[in-house]
């Protein structure tokens, strides 16, 4: 017992003293060692070696010095005492990203082989700067550090709703504060065309004009396009010349902008403006290119061309994804290249056509980056991978020896919710809170030793259909991309989520300093049961995107105040209770309480018998999903929701008879991704187990249109009566039917 309250007294010191670090760099760098005293910000001279002159351009940029401060750092030139110093250390690896950054009472030496290193410091720095109360005045300290991962990017779409140069521009600037490297920009999909190409003027005098504004609207009506002028269109475009303007302007921060061009799906935009791309003359709406035409392949080749003269990154993207198969099945010329070529089938033929890109790309020395279908009919030879569909693409395509880049939608893609739907604008669907953007560890334990090197790095995609202003764009990149940062670049033995959180709250500063709208953290309580059926007791842990806030609680059903118990760490309770918790400040209940039925009910850990399976992609805890004390989140991929494409069909055996006063199960719709309510449900009941006395059905009574995320629970009375088995049924209206709990009291 003693020896358990000494360590816990000694993990409190350690919190204890991280929490009065004012050193706190996102991603936590290898190594931080804070100092005495502190150097003072004021007009100060850099010294900076020729190199990295740009470096010091941006460091005397972000703290509006003038220029005429900057000196070359010659042999054997002394830097006064005030003095920044950016030097290039010896070596040759120009493409060091790792750096060392000495911050003493008298200079700040920045050294690094590289640039990269260079500006990863530069940016350290700059962290340093921006979250201190006073800007002027640095903490003394010694850091030194390197990434886990070579690409850490972030994919904006500028297709479904554009963004202009400008807010590229503030994007890059906050990203590189992060040390993400990368840029990757859907510049084209069916929502519109979004770069200056000569050679095929129509793609922005018209493809990049739509209807209507919101990407919903326009989705849901007419899909058209209009031209570049027309009083209603909405769109936009780079031109060449801002293109070149924003691979500068990144090139500066450390960052490359990957261009992605759509093909052969997503290409709606292309096929409206010319037809003659299309299978058989590319009627309206068609997605995909003819691929029995070479004038396709000579249209990709023309742009990608155009492509390469404005971004000279390694990779060019060429999307890949989703392509639908059906018009080249009916296309004369699509057959006809599959008779050719001796393809199988489709996929095939999709195959080949990247297998030509990638040709034409690498005789130009670059590489060739595609989603993960394009190992759909087999991967070319030179391709590298985009896993997005899971990690599966992801992993088979290292195995075969082919780089990788991680972006699976489950914890990468941040067009999901970050907080309770209820309180956020709309949004795709699904649910992507910080934490678990945090905790997402990019390299797959599967993938063996010696193809780990094929794993780059990682990368969030932000796709606009249902994110029309920058604002919002901002907010739904802001905090995640911060937590991805780290995923990315920081050791996993470096990382803790409680520290991340320290740091973060550090970093509003920052965020207000530079007008970042952000989304602010959630007041919400995660309420986490560890339920212990046979004791009869719950322990109770609490936790919550707010660092160490007030949170106070009962567990008798009352409305928490400011004199209710405060919640110190993890609490028992024994038998049911409803527990209602807030967060506190002033003295003030913060939000309308989170709450948890603790239910130790009948069914808990007694044998169910599935009279039909639930589905095999949503299996939770298996069969012990609905009978485990354990109700699901505001998401259905939490493990606690089961999934099914049938009825639920179930029978509980109690064990013995017992009086039986109401059956409860709730359930989740959310349609955006077909999830409905059930028809009805229904409770059978028996002594035996084969006579069975059906009850009143209890009809469902929310609207199958409802766009909203509801939860229902379904209560049907069983009025003391006797039983030792209990059938539910919940009958299938379309779709996913989603449960979490059958509750029998
Ligand atoms: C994708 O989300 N279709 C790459």
């Amino acid at each position: 017992m003693r020896i358990l309250v000494a360590s816990f007294m000694l993990l409190m010191t350690v919190h204890h003293s991280i929490a009065q670090s004012r050193i706190n760099i996102i991603p936590k760098p290898s190594m931080v060692h804070e100092l005495e005293g502190q150097f003072v910000l004021n007009n100060n001279k850099i010294y900076v070696s020729a190199q990295f002159r740009e470096v010091a351009v941006l460091l005397s940029d972000l703290m509006r010095w003038k220029q005429n401060r900057i000196f070359l750092l010659t042999k054997g030139a002394v830097a006064p005492a005030g003095s920044i110093i950016i030097e290039k250390t010896k070596g040759n690896k120009q493409d060091s990203a790792s750096y060392t950054l000495d911050i003493k009472t008298k200079t700040v030496r920045i050294s690094s082989a590289g640039y990269a290193g260079a500006i990863n410091a530069m940016q350290s720095l700059a962290q340093i700067i921006l979250t201190q109360d006073n800007k002027n005045q640095l903490p003394c300290a010694r850091i030194q550090d390197q990434p886990r991962f070579g690409y850490r990017g972030l994919m904006i779409d500028v297709s479904r709703h554009f963004f202009p140069p400008s807010f590229i521009k503030k994007m890059i600037d906050l990203i590189g504060l992060y040390k993400i490297n990368t840029l990757h920009m859907h510049l084209t999909d069916a929502a519109g065309w979004r770069i200056e190409v000569k050679k095929y003027p129509a793609l922005t005098a018209q493809a990049a004009w739509r209807t209507s504004y919101g990407w919903k609207k326009w989705w849901n009506t007419d899909r058209d396009y209009v031209n570049e002028g027309d009083a209603n269109a909405y769109g936009g475009y780079y031109t060449q010349l801002e293109a070149k303007e924003l691979v500068a302007y990144a090139q500066k921060r450390g960052i490359t902008i990957i261009p992605e061009i759509e093909m052969p799906g997503h290409s709606e935009e292309v096929i409206a403006a010319y037809p003659q791309l299309g299978c058989v003359g590319g009627k309206k709406g068609q997605g995909e290119f003819c691929l029995g035409n070479d004038s396709t392949f000579i249209f990709m080749q023309d742009v990608i061309t155009e492509m390469m003269a404005i971004f000279p990154s390694t990779y060019i993207h060429i999307g890949g994804d989703e392509a639908g198969k059906s018009n080249w099945k009916s296309c004369s010329k699509c057959q006809q290249r599959i008779k050719d070529n001796q393809l199988k089938d489709e996929f095939e033929l999709q195959s080949y056509a990247i297998r030509r890109m990638e040709k034409f790309i690498s005789s130009k020395g670059r590489q060739l980056l595609g989603w993960d279908e394009i190992l759909e009919g087999g991967l070319a030879p030179g391709a590298r991978v985009m896993s997005w569909r899971g990690e599966k693409g992801g992993i088979e395509a290292a195995r075969m020896g082919h780089d990788v880049i991680m972006t699976p939608g489950g914890t990468c893609y941040f067009d999901k919710y970050q907080q309770d739907p209820a309180t956020e604008p709309e949004a795709i669907g699904g649910f992507l809170p910080l934490q678990k953007v945090y905790e997402y560890e990019p390299m797959p334990k599967e993938l063996e030793a010696d193809k780990q090197k094929h794993l780059l790095g990682a990368q969030a995609n932000l796709w606009t259909e249902y994110v029309p202003t920058m604002e919002h764009a901002e907010y739904m990149i802001f905090p995640r991309i911060i937590a991805l940062s780290e995923a990315v670049w920081s050791e996993r033995k470096n990382m803790e989520w409680t520290d991340f959180q320290y740091r973060l709250s550090q970093h509003f500063k920052l965020l207000q300093r530079l007008n970042v709208n952000y989304c602010r953290p959630s007041d919400r309580l995660e309420i986490r049961p560890l339920i212990d059926a046979p004791a009869g007791s719950t322990s109770i842990t609490l936790s919550s995107e707010q660092y160490k806030p007030e949170i106070r609680y009962t567990t008798d059903g009352n409305m928490p105040s400011s004199n209710s118990t405060l919640y110190t760490g993890p609490f028992s309770i024994t038998g049911s209770a409803l527990v209602k918790t807030a967060i506190f400040r002033k003295g003030r209940m913060s939000q309308h309480p989170d709450t948890i039925d603790i239910n130790l009910h009948k069914a808990i850990g007694k044998t169910i018998t599935y009279n039909k399976k639930y589905s095999s992609s949503y299996v939770a805890q298996k069969e012990a999903t609905l009978i485990n004390g354990y109700r699901g989140s505001l998401t259905y991929q939490d493990g606690q929701w089961q999934g099914f494409l049938n009825d639920v069909d179930v029978t509980i055996d109690l064990g013995k008879e017992e009086n039986l006063s109401k059956l409860r199960s709730t359930f989740m719709q959310v349609i955006g991704p077909g999830v409905y309510m059930p028809h009805h449900v229904e409770v059978s009941l028996s002594k035996d187990g084969t006579q069975f006395t059906t009850l009143e059905k209890v009809l469902n009574d929310v609207s199958a249109t409802d766009p909203k995320l509801i939860f229902k629970t379904f209560e049907v009375p069983l009025k003391g009566q006797s039983a030792r088995y209990v059938r539910f049924v919940a009958k299938l209206q379309r779709g996913f039917l989603f449960a979490d709990e059958i509750i029998i009291d």
